[in-house]
């Protein structure tokens, strides 16, 4: 009997591991999860018209276009920590120019940076 007990505590165990690894690593929405913290803290410089550094956060096709001094700002075959995206708002100071947006403080919150890991680790997505 005891035995049993402990088999069913085991398992219950495993499942909330199983449960809680999965949850950290949902997929997160470029509309819904992304896009949201450009519109509030980036396309004020980042329009449509005449964009920082050319670089157009509007949609995800505008960010996917690569049209920045730099070349793609996202790479979803490289690592996140390479995507020049998630080195300007995450790094501080960036591997050249200000971290982003370049009117904070406040910079972006941990939760916000982590889905725009979680996004280019996903594969970048239009989702
Ligand atoms: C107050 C204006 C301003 C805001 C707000 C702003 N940026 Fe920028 N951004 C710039 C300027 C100017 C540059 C070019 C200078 C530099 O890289 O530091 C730049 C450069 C960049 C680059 C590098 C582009 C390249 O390849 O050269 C990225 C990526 C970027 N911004 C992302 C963002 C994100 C994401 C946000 C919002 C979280 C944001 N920026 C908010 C003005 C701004």
């Amino acid at each position: 009997m005891e035995h049993k007990n402990l088999i069913s505590s085991l398992i219950l165990l495993t499942s909330l591991l199983l449960i809680s690894c999965n949850q950290s690593n949902n997929e997160v929405s470029y509309t819904f999860d992304v896009q949201p913290t450009f519109n509030s803290r980036c396309i004020g410089c980042h329009g449509n018209l005449e964009p920082a550094a050319g670089l157009c956060l509007t949609n995800y096709d505008s960010l996917m276009t690569g049209n920045s001094n730099n070349g793609p700002v996202v790479n979803p075959e490289s690592k996140p920590k390479y995507s020049i995206l998630y080195q300007k708002v995450a790094l501080n100071p960036p591997p050249f120019g200000l971290r982003m947006p370049m009117d904070g403080p406040p910079f972006l919150t941990n939760q916000q940076i982590d889905y725009i890991w979680r996004w280019i680790y996903n594969g970048a997505k239009d989702n």
